[in-house]
Order: structure tokens, then sequence, then C-alpha cells
């Protein structure tokens, strides 16, 4: 059985991160027998400069063709001036939008060594284990119409929309629900019912899809509610299921949580048999960009996502989240995560211990 992986290592801290991911990928290979075809590609602000447009035709086709896609990061303050369509984000937009990858899954989990890195209280975060399903196709992401117009009295207008059809709603709860059974048991539902209609649909879907799960409890929490619940008690939450929108923001809330966005995987997946795509929550992060210095955890574990949800291979994916534990036991910590009495080590050496944990952990 041959696993094919597209890697677009992206812009600022996402190559020297996917270096790191690429070892472990080919521990995998050497050690646990694992069949990998590995292709690698160009996008964002890397992909703009190569070809003058964030995502080429041959990336996406490619991006289509695998299993699965593992991305870096994309963006950076280089093209801040380039127009709207074709930034780096455009092409991390278009992947979604393509791949038609409408389910982000955003977990986060507070590892035991790290619960000092958190800026709330450790007992706050302690065993703090969140997933967040995030609508990822949809919404004021993509509604139209969309533009800055000018006005006939010389002023100007910016314009997004935000819009969601029942399909889309029902097929993002699905994947809550199902989520939740295998979890706690619970949903939060996000939304902006007070004051938008499409919150208001969003609710009134959501709370349909619940009675197909007659053992998974729902609840609906204001998406402004939810955000100031997440930083004053985070373990009231199991699954909190949201459009794009707020799943952005409320998933950057819950990540800090942890300790750092450095630590945080996602997985963005499609419908069944589709391609999915796997790349860490944190961005480019340019001001700290070929220092080797960045964190590679959230990226590594983001394969970890890979062999779970699209490999099948749950026993490697537990590997690698053991060898992280294990490496923070230890008390090595890359910059972002760094607490007093603990040891600094560089992108590669986090590497390197990864990897050493790794024969430690699969000889156990
Ligand atoms: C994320 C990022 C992206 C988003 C950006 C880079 C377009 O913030 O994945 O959370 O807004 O979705
Ligand atoms: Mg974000």
């Amino acid at each position: 059985m041959t696993h094919s992986l597209l890697i677009l290592p992206g812009d600022g801290i996402g190559p020297e991160i996917m270096v790191e991911a690429r070892r472990v990928i080919d521990w995998l290979r050497t050690k646990r027998g694992l069949n990998f075809t590995l292709y690698e590609g160009l996008v964002g602000g890397a992909a703009y400069d190569a070809y003058g447009v964030p995502l080429s035709d041959n990336t996406l086709e490619l991006a289509k063709t695998v299993d699965a896609v593992l991305l870096g990061a994309v963006g950076g303050p280089k093209w801040a001036g380039v127009d709207y369509d074709k930034r780096p984000e455009a092409g991390l937009l278009a992947l979604r939008k393509e791949l038609e990858l409408f389910a982000n899954l955003r977990p986060a989990i507070c590892f035991e060594s790290l619960v000092n890195s958190s800026s709330l209280k450790p007992e706050l975060v302690s065993g703090l284990d969140i997933m967040i399903v995030r609508e990822l196709t949809g919404g004021v992401y993509f509604g139209k119409p969309r533009g800055i117009e000018d006005l006939p009295d010389g002023s100007r207008r910016g314009i997004n929309t935000q819009v969601y059809t029942t399909p889309e709603i029902h097929r993002i709860a699905h994947v809550a629900f199902e989520l939740a059974g295998k979890r706690r048991g619970r949903v939060t539902s996000s939304d902006k019912a007070n004051v938008m209609e499409s919150g208001l649909l969003w609710r009134e879907e959501v709370t349909k899809i619940a009675r197909q799960y007659p053992d998974i409890k729902l609840d609906h929490m204001l998406a402004d509610s939810c955000a100031m619940q997440l930083v004053r008690a985070p373990k009231q939450f199991d699954v909190i299921v949201t459009d794009n929108l707020f799943g952005d923001i409320l998933s950057d809330v819950a990540a800090m949580l942890t300790g750092s966005l450095g630590m945080l995987p996602s997985a963005a997946l499609g419908v069944r048999g589709g391609a999915a795509m796997y790349e860490p929550v944190h961005g480019s992060a340019p001001d700290i960009a070929g220092q080797n210095v960045a964190n590679p955890i959230a990226t590594i574990l983001s394969l970890a996502m890979a062999l779970r949800y699209t490999f099948d291979c749950g026993e490697e994916a537990r590997m690698i989240e053991d060898a992280v534990r294990s490496v923070l036991a230890g008390g090595l910590r890359t910059t972002d995560i760094m607490q007093p009495g603990k040891a600094r080590v560089s992108t590669t050496v986090m590497g390197d211990s990864i990897l050493r944990a790794l024969d430690h952990v699969s000889a156990t």
C-alpha cells in the first residue's frame, strides 16, 4: 500500500519546519516500513514569486490526485501590496475550496508539561482537550458579492457576504456530532443568531441534525460569549462547531490556551474518499523565519493527524504524539514555549530529539 503525499512548505518558517516533518516521514519509511510517494510544490508567496500566482494549476492538479497534502504556512509582509486574488492566502483558500475541504478539525490539547506555558492558570488548562470543528469552504470567506467599489460621492465601499445553505450546515454538523460520539459526547454550536439571519439558520439546522444523535448533548453559544468562556473556563467544552470566520478566531483563542500556537495541528477534510489537507494552525511567522528557532511540533503533529485520518496508521500517529510528549517532559523547549529552568533548543534539535524519542517509543 502506497501513501501519496504532497508537501507544500509555503512561506516564512514553513520550509524549515517542513524539513523536520520530512525527517519524521523518513523515519516512518525506514523504521515502520510505510510506503510514501512524496511530491513537493510551491504555494503562497513562494509560488507567487516563481509563477505569478499563489497556487499554480499544476500544483492544484497534483493536490487533487494525492491522498493528502501537508502544508507549512503561507504569507508575509513581502506580499502585502499584491492584489487580493494573488496574495499568498488566496492560494491556501483556493486549495481548501477546490478540494472541497469543508471540515476543519482543530484540536486544542494541553500537554501536561506545558500547563505553565499557558497564559491561563494551570488548573484551568490542565487536561484540556477541545476539538474545534470549523466550517472551511463557506461563509464570509467565500460569499458573494464581495469587493471594494467606488461610490459616486468619491467614497468607497467594502463588501463581503456571510452566507450559508442548509447542506453546508448539515454536513459540518454531522462531522461534529460524529466526532463527539467518539469523545465526551458534547457539542457546542457557536453562532451570532442574535444579529445574523445566517446565524439563526445555522442554529436551527444544527438543532435539526442533533435529533439524529440522541446520545449527544447539544448546546448553543453566541460566538462572543464562546470566546469569553474559552478563556474563563475552557474545560467546559468538548466539541465546538462553528462557521468559517468564528472558527478562525475561536481556534486561535483555543490554541493559545495550550501554551503556544506552535503546538497545534489541524486537519481539513472533505467528502469521503477525496483529498485531505493537514497544516499547523500557526502562520508563517516571517519575523523569525530562517533563524532555526521555529517550533516544528505543530507540523509534526499535523503529519500524525494525516496518519490517523487519511492513511489509517493510528499506531504510528500515537507514536509521534507520544514522542512529542516525552520530549516535552524531558524539558526541551523551542523559544515559543520556553519556561524558566528548561532547555531552549533550535528547530533542528527539537526535530532530532523527536526522532530519538520515536526510536525509543517504537522499541517499547
Ligand atoms: C487559518 C489562517 C487562514 C484563515 C489565513 C492564512 C487565510 O488564519 O488557517 O486560520 O484565515 O483561514
Ligand atoms: Mg487563523
